[in-house]
């Protein structure tokens, strides 16, 4: 929980109702609270990073207008809407200007903006799943992976579950120092001794944490231990890629639990497509996920059943079609590197990409809380309003 550290300075008809509002939010810790500038900035409480000012304290307080400014902090100014008051909430470098007499209805909005501006992106955790093997669930993750740090420079985890058959160390050409096991092994699972688990893909923002050498490790893996160790991946990753094992193992299911949303990959077989009907009535009515945390990635597509047919089959559209890509994906599996990295015309990469740009899309400029300007009437900033 992101507490906004929020200092008061108010006038005494205002403090103390002010103060009560803040006490009941979640999102803010009051540093201090004075009828004064300094007060409220020097008070022995953590340094603030809101301060809401009372356009009558700025009035009583003029040297103090610049220094606001000057310590970089996010300022509100409440005041009565007055060309003088504009002008010295902008000498304040306020990002807000509320009606005094409006605080109790537009300051809980503004707080809100500046809270949820402050809030770390939420940390995307995908699970590649199927509920058949061989259908391209590997190679998918792998370079799903390598695009995704590719197209944002977020630095990306891949974590191989499938613990007793695991082969994307072998597919990217990785000797693994540590695995999964000995993530589990871990007897406090910081950030920092996980991390030194993984083994970075070269040539890419990816970091592997490989799965166990012995398929008997398998067995130590608890779904809890799992789940520990997605959570603290997560922390330390900006996005978490999850290749899972065949069947609905106690780890497998822990993974699909935790995800943000989960890839199934089938191909246009009969076979395969009965076996996706089955696991998506699982996903809804066993385990309970909304439609929207699963996507349907339709691999070898245009070499057996049509789109639409399997759509109709499994009742619902197909998000994503990679086409049959001849030798490269078994070229690329063959010289351990990522396909990604071997030729990035490929049809396949082409299509992984549009999947990354589907589920990553480029990170938006930050966008500033309402700028004080452009709620300025331009006639009372000249003066003649
Ligand atoms: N679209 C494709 N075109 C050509 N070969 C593919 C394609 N998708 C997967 N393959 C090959 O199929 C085999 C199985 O893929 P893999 O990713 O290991 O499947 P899974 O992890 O589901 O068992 C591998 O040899 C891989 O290189
Ligand atoms: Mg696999």
């Amino acid at each position: 929980m992101v507490r906004l550290q929020m200092a008061l300075a108010l006038s005494a008809d205002l403090l103390p109702a002010v103060v009560r509002w803040a006490a009941q939010s979640t999102d803010l810790a009051v540093t201090a609270a004075s009828p004064d500038l300094r007060g409220a900035l020097e008070g022995a409480g953590p340094p603030p990073d809101l301060v809401v000012v009372d356009d009558v304290v700025l009035r009583e307080n003029p040297g103090w207008i610049g220094r606001l400014r000057e310590q970089g902090l996010t300022v509100v100014v409440l005041g009565a809407e007055e060309a003088e008051a504009f002008r010295r909430a902008l000498a304040a470098g306020a990002v807000d200007f509320i009606r005094r007499d409006a605080w109790a209805q537009e300051l809980p909005a503004v707080v809100e903006r500046i809270v949820a501006a402050r809030r770390p992106e939420p940390r995307p955790l995908l699970a590649v799943f199927s509920p058949k093997g061989g259908v391209g669930k590997s190679t998918l993750a792998a370079n799903l992976a390598c695009a995704a740090g590719g197209r944002t420079g977020a630095k990306v985890a891949l974590v191989d579950f499938d613990l007793q058959f695991g082969d994307l160390a072998t597919l990217l050409g990785i000797e693994p120092r540590a695995t999964v096991a000995d993530a589990a092994r871990l007897p406090s699972l910081t950030q920092d001794a996980l991390s030194r688990l993984l083994q970075p893909v070269e040539k890419t923002a990816v970091s592997l944490l490989a799965s166990p050498l012995n398929p008997l490790e398998a067995e130590e893996i608890t779904a809890a231990r799992a789940v520990e160790i997605l959570d603290a991946l997560r922390r330390a990753y900006e996005v978490v890629v999850v290749d899972t094992a065949l069947g609905y193992t106690d780890v497998n299911v822990a993974a699909l639990d935790v995800a943000d949303l989960i890839l199934v990959v089938l191909t246009p077989d009969v076979v395969t497509v009965r076996s996706v009907v089955r696991a998506l009535d699982l996903f809804r009515d066993g385990f309970q996920y909304p439609p929207e945390k699963v996507r349907l990635v339709l691999n070898r597509d245009g070499t057996g059943l049509r789109r639409d047919e399997i759509a109709e089959a499994l009742g619902r559209p197909i998000d994503f079609g990679l086409p049959s890509d001849g030798a490269w994906p078994v070229r690329a599996a063959n010289q351990g590197t990522p396909l990604w990295l071997m030729n990035r015309q490929s049809q396949f990469v082409r299509a992984t990409e549009r999947i990354a740009e589907a589920l990553f899309p480029r990170p938006q400029p930050a966008r500033r809380p309402r700028a004080l300007a452009r709620r300025l009437p331009p006639l009372s900033l000249t003066g003649r309003g």
